[in-house]
């Protein structure tokens, strides 16, 4: 499973990406309001730091706002990735912009269904929001399992991208469900990092290594 890092705080990509495990990024518009900085620099500056997909969302919701978005962010760098949410006119987008050859990454999905209409119009990625569907008290993971069955059993091309996360459960649980990608949080990075096993064993190390040298 690759691993995705879901922010557009500079830092923070910069810090993950450091330690080598790092193979795209996410953003989405609340991500991107949070920084409050020009949209276009933002993804630029991400793209210079990570060498993989990109995804940047469009925030028009009509049909010519959609595709003029999408073309500029585009032309930002060749490692971008529309993100586009499932609707009527978001399905229309994301198969004229397949046709264009720009991928896309069809968003806020919360069924296998729209999942389906998705990679049936072109979409590259398809990311469904676990931890929303567990907000609702349904299953994100048993969602993702089932999605992940089908689209393989079809031999889609698109990618599932686990969306959404917020724990390092979310993320062994979208590994062994098969996800292509897990989109994680910089908070959940860190805490998969972290074990209070390693910790203590470093410590144990240093002392007993300080006690003879
Ligand atoms: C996915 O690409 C989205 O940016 C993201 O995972 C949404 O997560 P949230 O439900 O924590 O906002």
């Amino acid at each position: 499973m690759r691993i995705f890092i879901d922010s557009a705080n500079i830092e923070e990509i910069r810090e993950i990406n450091a330690m080598g495990f790092l193979d795209g990024v996410t953003t989405n518009p609340s991500l991107v309001a949070k920084e409050g900085r020009d949209y276009h620099q933002v993804v630029k500056e991400i793209c210079a730091l990570v060498n993989g997909p990109i995804s940047a969302e469009v925030i028009s919701l009509e049909y010519q706002g959609m595709m003029n978005e999408a073309r500029q962010l585009a032309e930002i760098h060749p490692n971008v990735v529309i993100k586009v949410p499932v609707t009527e006119i978001g399905l229309r987008v994301i198969s004229d912009l397949a046709k264009a050859g720009i991928k896309t990454n069809a968003t806020l999905i919360f069924s296998s269904n729209q999942a389906i209409l998705a990679a049936r119009a072109g979409a590259a990625y398809v990311s469904p929001f676990i931890g929303r569907i567990d907000d609702i008290s349904y299953d994100g993971v048993a969602l993702l399992t089932e999605m992940i069955e089908i689209l393989d059993q079809y031999l889609f091309d698109t990618e599932v991208i686990a969306a959404s996360i917020r724990h390092p459960r979310h993320v062994t649980a979208a590994a062994r469900a098969g996800s292509h990608i897990a989109t994680v949080p910089f908070a959940v990075i860190k805490q998969i990092i972290k074990h209070p096993l390693t910790d203590a064993g470093i410590e144990k190390f240093m002392n007993d290594w300080k006690q003879v040298y």
